[in-house]
C-alpha cells in the first residue's frame, strides 16, 4: 500500500517510516520541516535501502495538499503532524488550533475527493485528563484534556467521529500514545527537540551528552513509591509497530472508527528513568529535585488490553532498552542532525 506519512520527517514519524518501508509499504511524507531537519530524510534513506520521497510543505496549505493527491496515488494516510507542546500551547493556542485543526481538514477534504478511505490519527493519553482512572481504558469518558494543545486531540477525535458516521467505508483508527522514548537501535535516528527539551528523556539524555549541567526533578513529595511522578514510558519502535499492526487491522476490520492505547501498561517513576539512564550511559546524571511543574498527575498509565487483542500488539522493549537506545542516538548525535548535510529536496 502507498502511505502517506505526514510529519513522517518528525521523531514518532521517521521511526514509523522505517518500519512501513520494513512491512512492505511505499511511502510518501510531507512534512514543513517546522520541527524537524531535513537531514532525516538521508538517515531514512540509509535505513531504508530506497529513496523516500518528501514533500516540503505546510498541510494547513488545502490547495497544496489537493495537488498531492491529485498527482500521487494514496492508499493510507498516518498523520502525525502537529504541534505538541503542552506549555506552548498555553502562550499561543491560536496556532495550536490552527495547525492542528486545519492540517486535518485538509487532508480529510482531499482524503474524500480522492477516495482514499484509510486514516491513522496520532492522538495523546493527554486526552483523558485529569481525573481518569489508572490504568486508563479507551472507554473512559469525558475526554477532559486540560491544555489547548490536549484539546486539538479531543477535539480532532470528535471530528473524525462524526466524519465517519457520513461514510461507513471509512476506516480511521485513533491512536492514543502514552510517553514516547527511544529511538532506533541503529543510534541514526531519534528524538532531536528544537531549543530546551520539555520533555524527561531527552533532558537527561542532554544532561549525560553534557549539553546541559543537570536535570531538574518536579517534585519528590507525590504518593508514589519514590514520591516522583510515574509514568507508562513506551520505546518508540514498539509505537512504531503499532502503527503497521493498525494499518493491517483496518485492511480487515468492519469498524469505521477504532481507538487503541499504545502504552506499556506500567509506571515508571523520575528517579528510576535517572537509574536505568546512569546504567545506560555508564555515567551520573546530576540532578536537583524542585517545585511540582503546574498540571502534572501523580501517575498515569495506559490498559493498553485492547490493542493487545484486537491488533496482536504489545509493547516489548524495557526501560532499560529506551534508555540504552536513547543515549546510542545522543552520543552518537550530540546536537541531532545539526551537524548532518541535508538531502537536496528536503526542507
Ligand atoms: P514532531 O514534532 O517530532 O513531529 C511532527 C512533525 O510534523 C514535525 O516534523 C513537524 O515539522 C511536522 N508538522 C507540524 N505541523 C505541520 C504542518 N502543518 N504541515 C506539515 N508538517 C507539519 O512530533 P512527534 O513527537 O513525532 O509527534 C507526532 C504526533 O504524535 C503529533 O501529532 C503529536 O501531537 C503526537 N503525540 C506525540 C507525543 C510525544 O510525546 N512525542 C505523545 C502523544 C502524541
Ligand atoms: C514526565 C515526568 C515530569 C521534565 C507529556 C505531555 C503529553 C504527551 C507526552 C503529547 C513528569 C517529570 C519532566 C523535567 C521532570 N505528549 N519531569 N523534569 O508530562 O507525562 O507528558 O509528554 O501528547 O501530552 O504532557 O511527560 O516527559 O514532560 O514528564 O522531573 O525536566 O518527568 O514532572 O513527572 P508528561 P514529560
Amino acid at each position: 500500500m502507498r502511505v502517506l506519512v505526514s510529519g513522517g520527517a518528525g521523531y514518532i514519524g521517521s521511526h514509523t517510516v522505517v518500519q512501513l518501508v520494513a512491512a512492505g509499504h511505499e511511502v510518501v511524507v510531507v512534512d514543513d520541516f517546522g520541527n524537524a531537519k531535513p537531514a532525516v530524510m538521508g538517515r531514512l534513506d540509509a535505513l531504508t535501502g530506497t529513496h523516500i520521497p518528501v514533500q516540503a510543505f505546510d498541510l494547513t496549505d488545502k490547495d497544496k495538499t489537493e495537488r498531492l493527491f491529485a498527482t500521487t496515488q494514496i492508499d493510507a494516510v498516518i498523520h502525525f503532524a502537529g504541534l505538541k507542546a503542552v506549555g506552548e500551547s498555553v502562550q499561543i493556542p491560536l496556532d495550536y488550533y490552527e495547525n492542528n485543526l486545519e492540517s486535518t481538514f485538509s487532508l480529510l477534504r482531499a482524503m474524500r475527493r480522492h477516495g482514499c478511505r484509510t486514516l491513522v490519527f496520532s492522538s495523546s493519553a493527554t486526552v483523558y485528563g485529569d481525573r481518569a482512572p489508572v490504568p486508563c481504558r479507551e472507554d473512559y469518558e469525558p475526554l477532559n484534556a486540560s491544555s489547548p494543545y490536549g484539546r486539538t486531540k479531543v477535539i480532532i477525535e470528535q471530528v473524525l467521529r462524526d466524519v465517519a458516521h457520513t461514510d461507513p467505508s471509512l476506516r480511521i483508527a485513533i491512536l492514543r500514545y502514552f510517553n514516547p522514548v527511544g529511538a532506533h537501535v541503529s543510534g541514526t535516528i531519534g528524538e532531536d527537540p528544537q531549543g530546551v527539551p520539555n520533555n524527561l528523556m531527552p533532558f537527561i539524555a542532554q544532561v549525560a551528552v553534557g549539553r546541559r549541567a543537570s536535570l531538574q526533578v518536579f517534585g519528590d513529595d507525590y504518593p508514589t513509591a519514590d514520591g516522583t511522578c510515574e509514568r507508562d514510558y513506551i520505546h518508540v519502535e514498539d509505537l512504531a509497530a503499532g502503527h503497521v499492526a493498525a494499518l493491517a487491522k483496518m485492511a480487515t476490520s468492519d469498524a469505521t472508527v477504532s481507538t487503541w492505547n499504545l502504552g506499556t501498561g506500567t509506571g515508571t517513576s523520575v528517579l528510576q528513568v535517572i537509574s536505568a539512564f546512569e546504567q545506560a550511559a555508564g555515567r551520573p546524571i546530576p540532578y536537583q529535585v524542585v517545585a511540582r511543574r503546574a498540571g502534572d498527575l501523580p501517575a498515569f498509565w495506559a490498559d493498553p488490553t485492547r490493542a493487545h487483542e484486537e491488533l496482536g500488539w504489545r509493547a516489548t522493549r524495557t526501560i532499560e532498552e529506551m534508555c540504552a537506545d536513547t543515549w546510542r542516538w545522543q552520543s552518537a548525535n550530540p546536537h541531532g542532525y545539526e551537524d548532518l548535510p541535508d538531502r537536496d529536496d528536503a526542507g
